[in-house]
């Protein structure tokens, strides 16, 4: 297994590590090794400070392309996330004093012909930004060995971008209250081109649907919902299906998050069990492997909608958890990568390289 870039300081790294660090590093940032500390860390962090210190106290963050062409406002970061620790800019010619550069895999050429041709500086740290799962991602040539930092879905991730649960502070109280529902089972799909990796989520609604009714939405089904009627359509179901298109392990996207913030109960198709329990409560959701075949998921469904004190066990969890809405609209989606990003830069002194880009992806 390969790391994706090394967690660890210098000064807690590996002494082969810290003696390639203290012998290459002085050279290119032209510094003295300061006596005492960490070397490495000081350094950077000094160089750092001189260079972006001129014009501003932050660090510069420049998004080297729009993903997939879609803008948005900076300020998003601080309004939606209270992230302010950088600053973000899509200006190319702050290329030289960038601390971090962030690329969006989908939008990289295969000869890497959009990429800065500009000597990197030493202390820029070059970040890939993907969201897909490996199912979908192009294996562009050339990536290994290119990057220093990773932001992702994965867990692994040097930057984890995902819907997480909070913890209720013990101080609020559980307001929720059931959304009225006047549906069983619902699904949103816009995308079941099979060249994603749909068909196995594809096959298993076709065999749900002959024991059980699914009221369906999205673009796939020629019923696209608007924005403002995510949240009320799923709350108005008693299950929505999580199905995610492709099989990963982590890939549990926001379709899992939506029915956990309207009060619905997910039934998710995806990774095992076991990976879901790292980010929900085992209580949260139902998962199709739960049952030998989707006939038996259908009876328990039916079973729980006639039993309401069973369905209501599927919301405990909120006593102790509270989700987050995620933003809708694919442009809202890569604002919170992006700000995660600008936070992390902000922080992070550390040296990585990304080895093995693809391997790790895919492992
Ligand atoms: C950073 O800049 C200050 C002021 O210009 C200078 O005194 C200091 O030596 C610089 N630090 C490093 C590590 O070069
Ligand atoms: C970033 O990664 C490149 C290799 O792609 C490496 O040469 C460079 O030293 C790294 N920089 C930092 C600040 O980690």
């Amino acid at each position: 297994m390969m790391t994706p870039a090394s967690k660890k300081t210098p000064c807690l790294g590996t002494i082969a590590a810290l003696s390639l660090i203290c012998s290459v590093l002085p050279y290119f940032l032209y510094f003295e090794p300061p006596s005492a500390g960490c070397p490495f860390t000081t350094t950077l962090a000094q160089k750092e400070n001189n260079e972006s210190v001129t014009s501003n106290e932050k660090p510069i963050v420049l998004l080297w392309f729009w993903p997939l062409g879609v803008k948005f406002d900076f300020k998003d970061c601080s309004t939606h996330f209270n992230i302010d620790s950088c600053v973000l800019t899509d200006d190319r010619s702050l290329y030289s004093k960038a601390q971090g550069v962030i690329f969006f895999h989908r939008d990289i050429d295969w000869n890497l012909r959009n990429m800065p041709q500009a000597p990197r500086p030493a202390f820029q740290k070059w970040i890939w930004f993907h969201v897909e799962s490996p199912t979908n991602t192009a294996t562009i040539p050339g990536l290994d060995n290119l990057f220093n930092l990773t932001l992702s879905y994965r867990r692994d991730a040097d930057i984890t971008v995902r819907n997480e649960l909070t913890i209720r502070d013990s101080e609020t109280k559980d307001d929720f209250v059931l959304p009225k529902k006047d549906k069983v089972v619902c699904w949103i799909v816009s995308n079941n081109n099979p060249a994603t990796g749909t068909a196995v989520r594809d096959k298993y609604y076709h065999e749900l649907s002959k024991y059980i009714k699914i009221h369906v939405f999205g673009a796939a089904f020629g019923h696209r919902l608007k924005y403002e009627d995510y949240y009320s359509t799923i709350g108005s179901c008693k299950f929505y299906l999580s199905f995610e298109n492709s099989i990963h392990r982590d890939y549990i996207t926001e379709k899992v998050n939506g029915p956990l913030v309207a009060g619905t109960v997910p039934v998710v198709l995806g990774p095992p069990r076991e990976n879901y329990h790292q980010f929900l409560p085992s209580d949260a959701f139902i998962h199709i492997n739960d049952f030998p075949d989707a006939k038996s998921l259908a009876e328990f469904l039916l079973l729980l909608n006639r039993t309401d004190e069973a369905y209501m066990r599927y919301f405990e969890w909120r006593k102790f958890y509270t989700a987050t809405p995620h933003l809708l609209s694919m442009k809202n989606e890569f604002i919170q990568p992006i700000c995660l990003a600008c936070d992390h830069i902000s922080r992070d002194e550390d040296f990585h390289v990304v080895h093995d880009l693809y391997k790790w992806y895919s492992s």
